[in-house]
């Protein structure tokens, strides 16, 4: 059925224009002042409303074997999550171990999404090994659309890549045009790190922090930047917590390395004490790379606004309270992951445009165009414009509430943001046309996603 949404404040990364959006074929077909709503249309007034392209979350983990265990949600909750949140498109690390065939692990990961997700989606492939056959089976990957690699320099022997890995994989992404998302930590370090502080008997999650601190993140940005600058590849680093990585990341930038930057909502709103707290408490908030020292939260937020931090993501990636306690003997067995793709562009509407801290246009652009435009799904996604998806968000700015696991639609038992007070939530949040959520309720359906064909980008 075709939709009109009369009198919307229409908010792009770079315009605000008031009128009508129409509708049909799960496009948009016309934007203008007074548009006529042919018999059988849906119309929506939006008076009072934001309408802002859908968001898309660049970083999420859904179907996640890590650690001895699995993420809890499902494509169908996952995605049902995302929706209510105000995210119509996200990127999934499509993560095999090093134990695994890349090209199998790729078609498990599509078809545990296909036909259960309820939102648009697609993959950042992770390069987990370089072998023989890799180069050919990721040719293949690219081939069905996927036009982005995912590599660790954590997690040693288990996604983990050392140097000669990283090169090999970058140098075909050069070929290939494709851009190569990277957790920047020092795997050797961390290792070293742990080992000591357990021997030390310093075993509960307040240790997580200090077994990789800041210096060892902002060096493995560095020497992600000096591969990129060396092959010549673009490159994105995901979740970067802290002003020191950062400043290696603006200097690579600075010298012309094709390098992207993406925080999470985690990094900009929770700080180690949380990761400080007693037993399973602090256990829920251990994430990688680490909440930090709270002095980051001013540096990372005033980059986020200048651009100097280009996207924020929420490396959505639940583990319940029985999961974290796998960690109970030792922090280096906790479960590393935090939800959040309900909240991020709740909170970051709140905490960030409503606190004066980002511009409403650099807060679309950072939650939804610029990754639009970095994975290669712009102008089909990431904008309000003649012929892009019809993925709406109307959004209501004088919604109040607060953060609470009860209330929340994830399949984890925790809310690390709990308490948090939000001003604004989505209110209606459509798919290529089709309305999925209504006032926090899904109402639309399931299965609805579509895994996005993307071009590589020849940056
Ligand atoms: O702690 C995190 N970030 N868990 C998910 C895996 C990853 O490193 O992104
Ligand atoms: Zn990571
Ligand atoms: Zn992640």
């Amino acid at each position: 059925m075709p939709l009109l949404i009369r009198n919307a404040d229409i908010i792009t990364a770079d315009s605000r224009q008031h009128g009508d959006i129409y509708v049909e074929d799960e496009t948009i077909t016309r934007i203008g002042r007074n548009l006529d709503a042919p018999p059988g249309t849906e119309v929506i007034d939006a008076s009072g409303k934001l309408v802002f392209p859908g968001f898309i979350d660049p970083h999420v983990h859904i179907y996640l074997p890590f650690m001895a265990t699995f993420a809890k949600d499902t494509h169908e909750t996952g995605s049902i999550v995302a929706l209510i949140g105000g995210t119509t498109t996200f990127i999934e690390m499509c993560c095999p171990s090093r134990l695994d065939d890349a090209l199998e692990g790729y078609h498990l990961w599509k078809s545990k999404a296909e036909g259960h997700s309820a939102c648009d989606y697609s993959f950042h492939m992770a390069v987990t090994k370089f072998e023989e056959q890799t180069e050919a089976q990721l040719r293949e990957i690219v081939k069905d659309g996927i036009a982005s690699f995912k590599i660790f320099l954590a997690y040693k022997n288990f996604f983990g890549v050392d140097d000669a890995e990283m090169y090999s994989t970058l140098q075909l992404a050069r070929k290939l045009g494709v851009i190569v998302t990277a957790h920047c930590e020092n795997a050797e370090l961390v290792a070293r790190l742990q080992e000591r502080l357990l021997a030390e008997g310093k075993t509960g999650p307040e240790w997580h922090e200090p077994s990789r601190p800041e210096g060892v993140e902002a060096e493995g940005t560095n020497r992600f930047a000096v591969f990129l600058e060396t092959l010549g590849t673009a490159g994105y680093v995901v979740h970067l917590s802290c002003a020191k990585a950062l400043e290696r990341a603006v200097a690579a930038k600075s010298r012309g390395v094709r390098l992207w930057v993406e925080t999470v909502l985690p990094h900009l709103m929770l700080d180690k004490s949380y990761a400080e707290r007693p037993g399973v408490e602090g256990m829920k908030h251990v994430m990688s790379p680490p909440l930090r020292d709270p002095a980051n939260h001013k540096v990372l937020w005033d980059a986020l606004q200048t651009g100097a931090i280009d996207t924020v993501a929420t490396d959505h990636c639940p583990f319940d309270t029985s999961q974290k306690l796998l960690g109970r003997e030792s922090f280096t067995q906790i479960p590393n992951g935090i939800p959040g793709i309900e909240e991020r562009v709740n909170l970051l509407y709140t905490y960030g445009v409503k606190r004066g801290r980002l511009d409403l246009h650099r807060f679309v652009d950072a939650a939804s165009t610029r990754a639009a435009k970095l994975f290669g799904l712009f102008p089909r996604k990431g904008a309000i414009a003649i012929g892009s998806d019809a993925d709406l968000v109307i959004y209501d700015p004088d919604y109040r509430g607060v953060i609470s696991a009860a209330a929340q639609h994830s399949n984890c038992d925790y809310n690390g943001f709990e308490g948090m007070e939000i001003e604004g939530r989505p209110s209606i949040v459509t798919v290529r046309g089709r309305i999925q959520v209504r006032d926090g309720k899904f109402v639309g359906e399931r299965g609805r996603g579509h895994l996005l064909k993307r071009e590589p980008m020849y940056f």
